[in-house]
């Protein structure tokens, strides 16, 4: 999958799907020469450079004409030099200079894939499976070493790229800014999709056409963010969920990011991804390295379907790891909506026992159990039962009653947070992220500890351990309910505090490392209030994550429309909860809230003893369905055919991989008068197949009718009958008469 061709200095990756190639030129440059759909095998590509000679273009060497760095594709441009386009990286030097000279030196091709050092990263399930190559370039005057990682896999149309800086020389360095990846295209006819929002509408889809001069998404919260999730979609003009050309750029980490593409006036693009650098510095000492998270680039020539469908694939088979990889999701009942945390064993018990009954398979107690937490000023940080009022045996107590019931038990931490009042800031005060003599803002009436210091992360990992392992937990939902401010660590000192918000992220990755070592069953979900860190690098460590507090079904349609343009089904926390929603107040039916939570982690936010009789039969039959058909609904196929941001319709379906049965979600958001006949165009299946709908035998089609004809949804219409916020499921199986 990777050739060097010695006399070119051509290095082409590829697989059946897509081409990379890239370039050392005369002078020990590195040119990027092309990524996108396969092209045929060549010694030499130096045809397809970009060769400009302009008046007042500026040169490396005398008397050089045509490579001038402005105009040419860099692969991974440093500051320094003719470029003046913004920089992959940029390194200060003791002497002030900021001028850097990376040059090939050698490079290396190997089968596999490396794990990252400390970070979340894809990997290989064989020798072959990926097939990886590191270039190293060298600043000689510095002599700092830079290795540009790329791995190519034989069946995914995708690139994962990652940087590490090697400082071998005397006196520091300083990085100030290093990007995971860059890549620059020839032109910029694509339009710019990303996926922002806020709490409680995550993820919705944003488009605009790409300009010249700086368009770009990113986060400085210290978390990847609800404002911004780490991803954009560079779409060609006219490119939609089935059709065109496609290219999408996620990155692995939880932490601050930029997604940045400049349009130049020579209306050429340069995409760069990676760690923020405006609340970022890195001083490297002799011997020191540093390495960048990865980033994953994928080509899609089939619309954003199939990138999805991509990501999906990647994420499920070559991210998610170990005991939980593959693995159908168990069905939960959370506590939160219902109680929030005004609880006692007693109204948790009544919850449990109906839960059972209904099927339910894990009971997940949410925030209040621990320290003196009755409301969100307290306890934060105390990850110990001292309220036995509300529970009188503890947490422990309760799981064993619980699991004695026959469910799962699994429990809410936000180990990462502190209230004053609790006995932790007591005790630390100084554990906190605080710059000193300044004030220290509060969000949620709570403080962030400095995961940078390893001493924080080896104390909270120990109280968590003890509670993990005394209350037999099968499932963690791991919050992070603020923001991080006044970034500043008393652990370290002045010349390192460019490295807080990173170290913090990576002391959270290091505890995730612990606990999945210590318990691999352990199912982790990720949480933020609601989705503000699901990105990859949670993924990594939690398999599933809370993709919003929105639980209004509704508003779902469009949080997991967005979500699942990078995200897999199975990933997505999706639960049915009461009505009228805890957020908009709105009435749902209860056929399309379980419509809508069945794509997904499914499970219940509600007390089911609320519930009429009728209603809890609904949720007895729910979990019928959900547990004959979630193989299916989470790791399924998933074709999104109708988008809510742009209509009255959200339609979805979810695909075997044998393509003999698919689940299809219809949902109309609005009820219409004498609505229009309709006809929903499928995706995915097997032409020649015949499909039956519903166990219906009068309705059998063959595959290639209902994709290039349509199913029938809407043919007739009753005065009064047709509400809002309808839907339908349809179930196909394939058939042979
Ligand atoms: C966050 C989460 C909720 C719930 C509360 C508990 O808001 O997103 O699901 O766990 O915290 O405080």
């Amino acid at each position: 999958m990777i050739k060097y061709e010695e006399k070119s200095g051509e290095f082409h990756l590829s697989n059946k799907y897509i081409s990379y190639i890239i370039k050392i030129s005369e002078g020990g440059e590195l040119y990027h020469i092309y990524f996108g759909k396969r092209i045929r095998e060549r010694e030499d590509f130096s045809h397809l450079l970009k060769i400009c000679d302009r008046p007042l273009a500026i040169y490396s060497e005398e008397n050089e004409i045509g490579h001038s760095l402005q105009y040419t594709q860099r692969e991974y441009p440093f500051y320094g030099g003719g470029d003046f386009r913004y920089p992959a990286m940029e390194i200060a030097y003791e002497n002030g200079s900021r001028i850097s000279c990376f040059k090939y030196s050698n490079h290396k091709i190997y089968q596999g894939k490396k794990k990252l050092e400390g970070l979340p990263s894809s990997y290989a399930l064989s020798e072959s499976d990926a097939h990886s190559l590191e270039i190293c370039l060298e600043d000689s005057l510095s002599n700092t070493l830079l290795t540009l990682s790329y791995s190519i896999y034989e069946e995914m149309p995708l690139i994962c790229k990652s940087v590490r800086l090697l400082h071998r020389g005397e006196g520091d360095i300083r990085i100030e800014k290093v990007f995971s990846s860059c890549l620059d295209l020839p032109d910029s006819d694509y339009e710019l999709l990303h996926l922002s929002g806020a709490w409680s509408r995550e993820r919705h889809i944003k488009k605009r056409s790409l300009e010249q001069g700086i368009q770009g998404i990113y986060s400085m919260r210290g978390a990847s963010s609800a404002e911004h999730n780490p991803f954009i979609a560079l779409l060609r003009k006219g490119a939609s969920e089935e059709y065109g050309e496609v290219l999408g750029f996620s990155l692995v980490y939880s932490g601050n990011h930029l997604e940045q593409v400049e349009v130049d006036t020579d209306n050429a693009a340069r995409v760069l991804i990676g760690i923020h650098p405006d609340t970022f510095s890195w001083n490297l000492k002799k011997g020191e390295s540093f390495q960048s998270p990865e980033a994953i680039i994928v080509y899609s020539d089939s619309g954003l379907n199939a990138m999805s469908r991509s990501f999906h694939k990647f994420f499920n088979t070559r991210l998610v790891n170990g005991y939980w990889k593959d693995r159908e999701r168990p069905i939960l009942i959370n506590n939160w909506e219902a109680t929030e945390m005004d609880f006692d064993e007693k109204k948790i018990l009544d919850i449990a026992i109906k839960a059972k009954e209904a099927g339910i398979e894990l009971f997940v107690l949410d925030d209040g159990w621990f320290g003196e937490r009755n409301n969100d000023k307290s306890g934060l940080g105390d990850w110990y039962v001292k309220n036995f009022k509300k529970l009188p045996e503890g947490v422990s107590g309760l799981s064993k009653k619980i699991r004695k019931l026959g469910m799962k038990f699994g429990l809410w931490f936000e180990p990462e947070m502190v209230n004053k009042n609790s006995d932790l800031y007591r005790k630390h005060p100084d554990w906190v992220i605080a710059a000193p003599d300044r004030n220290m803002s509060q969000g949620r009436n709570q403080y962030v500890l400095d995961f940078s210091n390893p001493l924080v992360v080896e104390y909270i990992y120990r109280a968590m351990k003890k509670v993990i392992s005394e209350a037999g937990i099968s499932y963690i939902k791991w919050d992070m309910n603020r923001y991080i401010t006044e970034c500043y660590s008393a652990a370290h000192q002045a010349k390192d505090q460019g490295k807080i918000f990173h170290k913090y992220i990576l002391g959270v990755y290091g505890l995730y490392e612990k606990l999945k070592t210590d318990f691999p069953e352990v199912l982790f979900e990720s949480c933020s209030s609601g989705g503000a860190r699901s990105d990859p690098g949670m993924l990594y460590y939690a398999p599933q994550s809370w993709i919003s507090d929105d639980t209004d079904a509704i508003e779902r349609l469009k949080i997991q429309y967005g979500t699942s343009i990078v995200y897999p089904i199975s990933s997505m926390g999706a639960h049915i909860s009461a009505v009228p929603n805890q957020q908009n107040g709105r009435m749902t039916p209860m056929k399309t809230r379980a419509n809508v939570a069945f794509f997904g982690a499914f499970g219940y936010e509600l007390d089911l003893n609320e519930l009429t009789k009728e209603g809890m039969e609904e949720v007895k039959e729910q979990v019928r369905f959900v547990k004959k058909h979630r193989k299916l609904l989470q790791y399924g196929d998933f074709y999104r055919l109708q988008n809510p941001f742009e209509g009255n319709i959200a339609a979805w379906m979810s695909v075997s991989e044998d393509k003999q049965e698919a689940i299809v979600g219809y949902y109309r958001i609005l009820g219409e008068v004498n609505k229009a006949y309709k006809r929903l165009k499928l995706q995915g299946l097997d032409e020649k197949k015949l499909y039956m709908v519903n166990g219906d035998e009068k309705q059998v089609y063959y595959g290639d009718e209902l994709m290039y004809i349509g199913m029938l949804i809407e043919h007739t219409w009753e005065r009064g009958a047709d509400l809002d916020f309808s839907s339908e499921l349809y179930y196909l199986e394939s058939v042979i008469l």
